[in-house]
């Protein structure tokens, strides 16, 4: 019976065994999952936008490649975690229509505007690192077809965090004015990129859940603390300073004591009042409206291939 299923499944996921799409598993952890691998998903897609509004505009023919490679990966990465979804019995349509209907979270980050180039490197420097933090751990979900995923995924998201680092060394090794934009950017970009790693564990209605199946396999502030701890002697290297008047070092914790995001700010904008998220979800719907033709075509092909075949 269900009680005997139940336990056997957690001891499958204690026991660090892989979950497959063929095994029995508890509603609420296929629920929860098809909830954050399509959140997940989704964020890879609209966080094409921001990036893709600067490869018209970047600097030189190298940097406008790397971009042009890192947006086409945030693609493929949003196709590899739709198909990890649809193995729960989840349709892309439905994922799809979830997001352009407004319903479907992705995450705040990508609410913010990019002003400058600076606002590039420094995406690919905290956003990407803020996402490897966070995807790292991640390889070893409970849920298999997420975990492998994940490792694919990880093998580009280094290339995305060194190719924004680098970029922003670039600036802070130019004119005073680069320099100037680089800490503009990282003054824009810090405090969100705190909010990608999600609330405080004790206003987190999903982590205990989570951490007992193995979803996640480290807490939001653990992770945030690590991203904390890495990123800060990055940007002292190259002489940024980090917006966070409270960061200073702690030798007993061996780590450092830092300030607190602004929580109303990130609750309004995950409700969808961020900056620039009507723009995002226009330009979703756009996309979605004038790809209809592709689908329509691809339809038709399908269906005239499979009457051939049956003929
Ligand atoms: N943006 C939007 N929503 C967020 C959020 C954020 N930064 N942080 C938390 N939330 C939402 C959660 O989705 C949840 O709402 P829901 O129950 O309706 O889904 C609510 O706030 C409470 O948060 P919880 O901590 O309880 O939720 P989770 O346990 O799901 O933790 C998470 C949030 C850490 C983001 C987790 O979902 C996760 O690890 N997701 C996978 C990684 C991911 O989605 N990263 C997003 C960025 S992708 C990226 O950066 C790609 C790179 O290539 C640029």
């Amino acid at each position: 019976d269900d009680a005997e299923r139940l336990a056997a499944f957690e001891a499958r996921v204690a026991a660090d065994e892989f979950i497959e799409p063929k095994d029995w598993m508890p509603d609420a952890y296929r629920k929860t999952l098809v909830r954050q691998i399509s959140q997940h998903a989704h964020s890879e897609i609209v966080g094409m936008l921001p990036e893709g509004n600067w490869i018209g505009r970047a600097p030189s023919l190298r940097r406008k490649a790397i971009l042009l490679a890192k947006v086409q990966d945030e693609a493929g990465h949003g196709l590899y975690l739709y198909c990890a979804a649809e193995t729960l019995g989840t349709s892309r349509d439905e994922m799809t229509a979830a997001l352009l209907a407004g319903k479907a979270k992705y995450s705040t980050i990508f609410n913010y505007p990019t002003l400058t180039w600076a606002d590039i490197g420094t995406i690919g420097w905290l956003v990407d690192g803020a996402a490897i933090m966070n995807q790292v751990p991640l390889q070893r979900t409970s849920y298999g077809p997420y975990a492998r995923a994940m490792v694919r995924i990880c093998k580009e998201e280094s290339f995305h965090q060194r190719q924004g680092y680098e970029a922003v060394m670039a600036l802070c090794a130019g004119t005073p004015e680069q320099k100037a934009m680089a800490q503009d950017a990282l003054n824009r970009w810090w405090w969100p990129s705190l909010m990608m790693f999600g609330p405080p564990d004790d206003a987190s209605p999903n982590t205990e859940q989570s951490m007992r199946w193995r979803i996640k396999r480290d807490t939001n502030d653990a992770l945030r603390q690590k991203f904390v701890d890495v990123t800060v002697p990055q940007a002292e290297a190259i002489g940024l300073t980090i917006p966070d008047p409270a960061l200073r070092w702690n030798e007993d914790k061996d780590g450092y004591d830092f300030g607190q995001p602004d929580w109303d700010e990130f609750w309004a904008v995950v409700k969808g009042d961020g900056p620039v998220a009507a723009d995002r979800m226009a330009a979703r719907n756009k996309a979605w409206d004038d790809g209809a033709w592709v689908r329509d075509a691809a339809i038709a092909h399908a269906e005239k291939r499979a009457l051939k075949r049956a003929a």
